[in-house]
């Protein structure tokens, strides 16, 4: 398995690595919102979010968001060749534990349909129907 250095960013968005460089460009290319929305209509969210960012030899290779007010897990994305290696593994336990400190019993995703596979793998749960309506189709999920 690869090494990888996750680091964890807190506060106002251009205090934080989300919007710039590598992960912005990882999310422009291949993470759309259901919603539709625009990486700049996410403000609100993405500043009291904490972010998770992952590295390996200077290389960015993850990224995922804990949004505290939501109990949600956003965003999250590996670089695809790295896919299968356990970082999206990871990366739920560091938002899963972020969750937990903060008093969460519980967590939330909005996992798009062609994720719940890998969510079911890391013992998430369904919860609720699929919204294929939206842009991306998508379910609700917990991890109890
Ligand atoms: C979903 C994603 C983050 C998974 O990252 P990853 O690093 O490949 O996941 P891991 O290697 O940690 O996989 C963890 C487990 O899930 C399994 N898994 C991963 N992707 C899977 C899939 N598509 N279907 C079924 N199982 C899957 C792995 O086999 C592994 O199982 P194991 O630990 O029991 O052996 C990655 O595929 C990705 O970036 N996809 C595109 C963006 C996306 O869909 N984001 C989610 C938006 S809600």
């Amino acid at each position: 398995m690869a090494e990888f250095d996750i680091s964890r960013h807190v506060g106002r968005l251009d205090e934080t690595p989300h919007r710039v460089g590598e992960v912005a460009a990882l999310h422009q290319v291949e993470l759309l919102d259901p919603e539709g929305r625009t990486i700049a209509d996410c403000d609100e969210d993405d500043a009291r979010s904490v972010h998770f960012v992952a590295r390996s030899a200077d290389r960015l290779v993850g990224y995922v968001q804990y949004d505290p007010e939501a109990n949600r897990l956003r965003q999250m994305i590996v670089v695809k060749d790295l896919r299968g290696g356990k970082l999206g593994r990871t990366l739920v336990e560091r938002v899963r534990d972020e969750s937990r400190r903060r008093g969460q019993k519980e967590l939330r995703v909005h996992a798009w349909t062609g994720s719940i596979d890998f969510y079911r793998r890391v013992e998430f749960e369904a919860a609720g129907e699929v919204h294929a309506d939206d842009r991306v189709p998508w379910q609700a999920m917990m991890l109890r």
